[in-house]
């Protein structure tokens, strides 16, 4: 008999979830008190988001938590990640705390009790306030005490309800987009911002690691990177050796110092030793470590490398998922499930990670609405196959305690604004009406099967 997949397979202790972020959500930028964010500011810069679009109202999480809380609990999930903004409860970044702020999120937190959803609660998904900003952001040394700052009154705040804490959301995507390549905010560029923010970063996820540890009882405490299987364009020499660049800045530069590791230098990567250099990195070495209780993987797509000396630094580009006339997403990622299934064995094989959670997973297609049914049976089927990546590592030892799909509904896709869908369930965003798509559905019934 042809055997369908469900939840049960992967044993009655498993966390289901599903995840989405303030800024991509909540909208209510300017509202009861909230600062604004490097989104906020970077989004009126004329050109850098797609088509536009601003992160003021998202899909207005912020008032319709509710509802949503509601379709999270119908589709079947029993955990439901989301993140603090910064500026919500600190509008300055530092001072003084908005009451409001603290106030919605107990709100959110309270109903998911209700509905007997377990809160993952992200204390950094890339939403900076920009008052800190104006100082340097993450490129600045006091961002650590501010940060530490930030954690603290969170921690204070919801640690009697919330045992689940993911301390800071794929520090590389946003240091590297946000400090060296400019295409996220805050807009930076350049060596002299990334080194910083790259070390800034590194401590900021031990230290919030060690705030919650200590102030909160009983606490289950991991960070959430990216990772992606990097494949080299030929076995031409200078093609591994991009390959090996591309993969020490995409999987080994965060992970290695809280691992105890200390950064990858590499000796055929020499830019790198800079952030030795740097604040005097090699003495903080045993700062950067901290032991997670787990280690949140987010996985998308592989990358294919190949030698570019015109490139600054890594000397490597990408070859497009398009231009290998591979099976790609909306957003041009390639679609591969294997590649899923060999980063999570690399990454338990590490040894030192005790645990995995795969806090996002999921993928954008150009759905279509018709008849107000939305039939995104590519999206059941990468779901479908990324299940069964994990099912196998489990299956092999691999100690994976949940999976959370990215993401509940449409939302602001940073740069790419409101223009790539990735969520379960559909969002019109001139009059938020929401409806389930079929992978809702598919979601709904995996979950019940
Ligand atoms: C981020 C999400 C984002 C998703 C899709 C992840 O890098 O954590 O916020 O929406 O990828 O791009």
């Amino acid at each position: 008999m042809h055997h369908i997949l469900s939840a049960r397979d992967f044993g009655k202790n498993f966390q289901w979830g599903v995840a989405i972020a303030a800024a991509q959500n909540e909208g209510a930028a300017g509202e009861d008190g909230k600062g604004a964010s490097i989104w906020d500011a970077f989004a009126k810069r004329p050109g850098k988001i797609r088509g536009g679009g601003r992160p003021t109202t998202g899909c207005d999480f912020y008032h319709r938590y509710k509802d949503d809380l509601l379709l999270v609990k119908a589709l079947g999930f029993t955990v439901f990640r989301f993140s603090l903004s910064w500026a919500r409860i600190l509008p300055d970044g530092t001072g003084k705390v908005n009451k409001e702020g603290i106030a919605f999120y107990h709100k959110v937190i309270d109903e998911c009790l209700k509905l007997g959803l377990i809160p993952y609660v992200t204390l950094y998904h890339w939403d900076l306030p920009q008052e800190l900003q104006k100082k340097g952001g993450w490129a600045n040394y006091f961002i650590n005490k501010w940060f530490n700052r930030f954690v603290t009154v969170c921690a204070e705040a919801y640690g009697d309800k919330v045992k689940n804490w993911i301390i800071i959301n794929e520090p590389f995507g946003f240091t590297s987009l946000g400090y060296m390549i400019g295409r996220h905010a805050p807009g930076k560029t350049g060596l002299e911002n990334f080194l910083p923010a790259i070390y800034h970063t590194s401590l900021a996820q031990a230290e919030g690691g060690r705030i919650i540890r200590n102030l909160v009882p009983y606490a289950h405490i991991g960070t959430a990177f990216s990772f992606s299987q990097v494949v080299p364009h030929s076995d031409k020499k200078e093609d591994l050796a991009a390959a090996n660049r591309v993969d020490i800045l995409m999987n080994r530069l965060f992970i290695e110092p809280v691992i105890g590791k200390g950064y990858p230098i590499d000796d055929s990567f020499k830019f790198l030793e800079k952030l030795q250099l740097h604040n005097k990195a090699w003495k903080f070495a045993d700062r950067l470590q901290f032991d997670f209780d787990f280690i949140g993987l987010q996985y998308y797509f592989p990358v294919v490398i190949k030698y570019n000396p015109l490139v600054p630094y890594v000397q490597a580009t990408e070859v497009n998922a398009k231009s290998r006339k591979v099976p790609h997403t909306a957003m041009g990622w390639e679609i591969n499930a294997d590649s899923f299934y060999r980063t999570i064995k690399r990454i338990w094989l590490y040894g030192g990670v005790k645990e995995i959670v795969i806090t996002e997973n999921g993928a954008a297609f150009k759905d279509e609405v018709k008849n107000g049914i939305i039939n995104d049976t590519e999206r059941i089927d990468y779901f479908r196959h990324h299940l069964k990546a994990v099912l196998k590592a489990k299956r092999e030892g691999v100690n994976i305690k949940g999976y959370f799909a990215w993401t509940l509904m449409d939302n602001f896709e940073w740069s790419e604004g409101y223009t790539k869908r990735f969520g379960l369930v559909h969002v019109d965003f001139k009059t938020q009406l929401r409806t389930i798509k079929n992978s809702g559905y598919w979601w709904r019934d995996f979950l019940n099967g």
